[in-house]
């Protein structure tokens, strides 16, 4: 395939941005979309030019660092997966393909088409973990019963990968997906109902602070996300919050 790539590049922080033409030849539709970056950034070393700078690492749908918004889709084209699992098959010989950062005022753009997302990791911080008694004393996880519905459940929650996605696709740039998928995995587990009043406030209050819009329910991050979060938590969410400060 022969195609033409509208690019966002921008050389740090306070620099405008502005998007710009490269064309690439050859592309096989079983390379991924990273591949393909690949092969352009090779070219424009090979140019004594300055390489497109993106996020990536694990490369298989784990770690959600890959972070691209491709033709105005966070991730792209195809549903329940992440950049890097995005292959070019789903695109045609001439086409053109626009790719830009995750956008909203809580990420903003570090270089080219990376974006600064640690305010995920300090509303992480904020709450997003359980105590544990490590003194020596410690109950065996197998030892507190939970229901299968629930355990099944908990995990969906826990399978976000803290890629942004929901942010970047969602008009008011909300976050509540993210938190919820966060508070949900505890709250549905009895380890975590210890602290599940402090974690949910405290969450939400760094989400705020942080900048994130709030959600009003259009459920554009559900369809986005690589790893189908559902929209169920942000209902739980809510609920948990209510009874957290009434
Ligand atoms: S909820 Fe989905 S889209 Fe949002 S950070 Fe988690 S995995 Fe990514
Ligand atoms: S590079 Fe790890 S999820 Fe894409």
């Amino acid at each position: 395939m022969n195609l033409t790539l509208k690019i966002w590049r921008q050389k740090g922080p306070q620099d405008k941005g502005r998007m710009v033409e490269y064309k690439v030849t050859d592309i096989s539709e079983h390379m991924s979309f990273l591949e393909m970056m690949d092969v352009l950034n090779e070219s424009l070393v090979a140019k004594d030019e300055e390489p497109i700078a993106f996020d990536h690492d694990c490369r298989e749908g784990i770690c959600g660092m890959c972070s691209l918004q491709i033709n105005g889709e966070a991730h792209g084209p195809d549903r329940g997966i992440t950049t890097c699992q995005l292959h070019m098959r789903m695109f045609k010989d001439g086409d053109t393909i626009y790719i830009e950062p995750f956008r909203a005022n809580a990420f903003p753009v570090i270089k080219d088409l990376v974006v600064d997302r640690m305010a995920f990791e300090r509303i992480q911080q904020a709450g997003g973990y359980i105590s544990v008694n490590t003194s020596g004393n410690t109950q065996d996880a197998n030892s507190i019963p939970i229901s299968k519905h629930n355990a099944d459940l908990s995990m969906d929650a826990a399978s976000c990968i803290g890629c942004g996605a929901c942010v970047a696709s969602c008009k008011n740039s909300s976050a509540m997906l993210f938190v919820a998928a966060k508070v949900s995995q505890f709250a549905l587990l009895p380890q975590g109902k210890v602290e599940a009043k402090d974690r949910v406030k405290n969450m939400v209050f760094q989400m705020d602070l942080e900048g994130f819009g709030n959600c009003t329910n259009t459920g554009a991050c559900e369809i986005e996300c690589p790893k189908g979060i559902s929209i169920e938590n942000i209902a739980r969410l809510n609920r948990e919050y209510l009874a957290a400060t009434i």
